[in-house]
């Protein structure tokens, strides 16, 4: 399994007022890899995992880009989405746990279906292995709970039901939407460390969505940060957290409560609001809210460069981001 994001671009609404919520976004992804993608709230983390997944709500469309899935096309022009992958090759925790739950099947239900359609499980069979994965994931008394249905769990117990029936026909790539956002400390380390387990052993793919930068030291090799639909920075967990290069990336990290802060002081914020965009940038989208910011910042949209060993970063003021090369120049 690899996966392979060329260039994507995502808007909502139709007209010169749809709001383009991921724009020229590559990556990839390899197994046993874990990517975590960070970013504030409504900087178009979630929309990028729903179109990966061919789940984009209907006010959504794809306008530009490519995504591939172990040599697969997932997205290309008007291509058709190869739905069979989803649930068994790829599959994904939703930030909201009742997206995936089905609110009239009981969980036994909800498992079976594609237990016995991707697997070929036997009812016993899938019956066994849901009562595996509900142990794995915490939940107490399973064989008593497969009957219950989605709203009798705590929110809790309803986010970690998501996971396992992402996990439960082994896929290869998961993505994971805030996936331990709502949990206690306890049961989100018990979930990583479950992830990680996968990862490590089954060579699991996997894309992390979070804004919690300590689950990023926790789990990710790789991490990418998104402001405005855009990456604006791409490392290594390492050097991200030593030498985070972009000002964005720099005041996410200064915006972490540390332990050594005094106890009930405010924490750090980054004064203003991601923009919502509408029109192709051609200046930096973080300039309002940067306070490096200086007027070339204003005139001119910053690429996404190399900045270190395997490290990227879309800054005018970074010293490799001097005037744009001619197409001829390269070396
Ligand atoms: N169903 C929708 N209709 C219109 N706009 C949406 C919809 N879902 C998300 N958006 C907008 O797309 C942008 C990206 O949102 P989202 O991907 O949810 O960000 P994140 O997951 O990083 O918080 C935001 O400006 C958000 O308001
Ligand atoms: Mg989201």
């Amino acid at each position: 399994m690899s996966l392979q994001i060329e260039s994507l671009s995502v808007a909502f609404g139709q007209g010169p007022q749809s709001l383009l919520a991921v724009q020229d976004l590559s990556l990839g992804l390899e197994p046993g890899q874990t990517l975590g993608v960070v970013g504030e709230s409504g900087c178009g983390k979630s929309t990028l995992a729903l179109a990966i997944m061919g789940l984009l709500p209907a006010a959504a469309r794809v306008t530009g880009g490519r995504v591939r899935f172990d040599g697969q096309t997932l997205i290309d022009g008007n291509q058709r989405y190869p739905s069979h992958l989803r649930g068994r090759r790829l599959a994904m925790v939703f930030q909201d746990p009742m997206t995936s739950l089905n609110p009239y099947l009981s969980i036994e239900a909800q498992f079976r279906l594609p237990l016995r359609r991707h697997l070929k499980l036997s009812r016993s069979q899938a019956r066994a292995r849901t009562i595996e994965l509900l142990r794995t994931v915490g939940i107490p008394d399973p064989e008593e709970r497969l009957g219950r249905h989605a709203h009798e769990f705590s929110g809790g117990q309803r986010q970690r039901l998501g996971i396992a029936l992402a996990l439960c026909c082994d896929p290869e790539l998961l993505i994971a939407d805030e996936p331990t956002t709502a949990l206690d400390v306890t049961i989100q380390a018990g979930i990583l460390s479950l992830l990680r387990d996968l990862q490590q052993q089954r060579r699991l793919g996997l894309l992390l969505i979070t804004h919690d930068l300590g689950v990023v030291a926790q789990m990710c090799q790789e991490v990418m940060v998104m402001y405005a639909g855009r990456c604006v920075e791409r490392a290594s967990a390492e050097a991200l957290f030593a030498q985070p290069q972009h000002p964005y990336t720099k005041a996410l990290l200064a915006a972490v409560p540390r332990l050594d802060s005094e106890p009930g002081s405010a924490l750090a914020n980054i004064p203003g609001q991601p923009p919502r965009i509408t029109s192709p940038s051609h200046s930096c989208p973080f300039a309002p809210r940067c306070r490096f910011a200086e007027e070339r910042c204003q005139q001119q949209l910053p690429q996404l460069l190399p900045c270190g060993p395997g490290h990227q970063a879309a800054c005018l003021l970074l010293p490799q981001a001097g005037p744009a090369q001619a197409p001829g120049d390269a070396p």
